[in-house]
């Protein structure tokens, strides 16, 4: 399959909140029909409504892709929706944080192909990251179109097995909360240290989306990238003499902070 199916059978969105728009504002910007779109929401929003997707109408009878984009919570009252497309090749694709692939195949017959994927909220400015993993049942062509939808909202990446989910969960879906935190607890530091508090949260959002994205775009890994701000003795290396105490800085803070994350991923899993 490839976009072209998509555009003639149909794709039909199950959940169109935040994350939906934003998947959907991507590929009608790179020229999927409005009308090949078919939304399901209880509540749509007037930007949808303005779309020129078909939207809580009669759905087609075997379209090309099903993503399924609403809370984990409402998968139980939402997938009955959609259960009709199982079993046959339409392919389905969630991006429910912690609905396991296994969950799917049980509500929707076990030869449906699926791809689970896990993005994050960057996303929201086409900056997200999406980890992806697929069952048996889908064909090489079907992850690569999966993986062609996703890109509207950022990068992609693919995954081995599905338990590395719990995981990617930990450090890239709930990430950016830390990396909030981090923006939080620098513009506080900055304020101890005598700057009024706009000042200094402008200095911590400028250097945290800087930092992120030299990183994101410079040739040398990020340890390098720090070796060379560091001048001996001076200023940076003195922070991070703090930061990188093995046992109070961030490689121990982080070790846990992460290693909770996927625990309760896997809890949550496990119901
Ligand atoms: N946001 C993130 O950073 C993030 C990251 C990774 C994964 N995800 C996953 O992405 C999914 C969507 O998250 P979101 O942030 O976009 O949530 P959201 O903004 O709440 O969107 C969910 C949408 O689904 C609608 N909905 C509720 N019940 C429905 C039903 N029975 N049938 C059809 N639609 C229904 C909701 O309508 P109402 O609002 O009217 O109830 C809402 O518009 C979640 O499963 C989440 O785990 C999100």
């Amino acid at each position: 399959m490839n976009m072209n199916d998509v555009a003639a059978r149909g794709l039909v969105l199950l959940g169109c909140g935040k994350m939906g728009s934003a998947m959907l504002a991507g590929w009608l910007r790179t020229g999927l029909p409005p009308t090949s779109v078919y939304v399901i929401d209880p509540h749509p929003s007037d930007w949808l409504k303005a779309q020129g997707v078909n939207i809580g109408g009669t759905l087609p009878e075997n379209p090309a892709i099903a993503i399924v984009a609403v809370k984990p919570q409402m998968m139980a009252a939402a997938l009955p929706d959609v259960q009709v497309l199982g079993n046959g090749d339409t392919l389905v694709i969630s991006i429910a944080a912690g609905t396991a692939i296994a969950t799917f195949e049980k509500m929707l017959g076990e030869n449906t192909p699926i791809v689970r994927a896990m993005p994050n909220t960057p996303a929201a400015i086409g900056r997200g990251i999406t980890a992806l993993i697929g069952n048996a049942q889908v064909a090489p062509d079907d992850m690569d179109l999966a993986e062609a939808l996703l890109l509207s909202i950022g990068q992609t990446v693919r995954l081995s097995d599905e338990s590395q989910m719990d995981a990617v969960t930990a450090v890239s879906g709930s990430g950016p909360a830390y990396v909030f935190h981090l923006i939080e607890t620098l513009a506080a530091a900055g304020q101890a240290q005598g700057l009024p508090a706009d000042l200094a949260m402008e200095l911590a959002k400028a250097t945290v989306g800087g930092a992120g994205q030299l990183a994101e775009d410079a040739e040398e890994d990020p340890a390098q990238l720090r070796v060379n701000v560091t001048s001996p003795n001076g200023t940076t290396q003195a922070a991070l003499e703090v930061l990188m105490d093995p046992e109070s800085g961030f490689p121990a803070l982080l070790q846990q902070a992460v290693a909770a994350a996927a625990a309760r991923s896997k809890e949550l899993a496990n119901g």
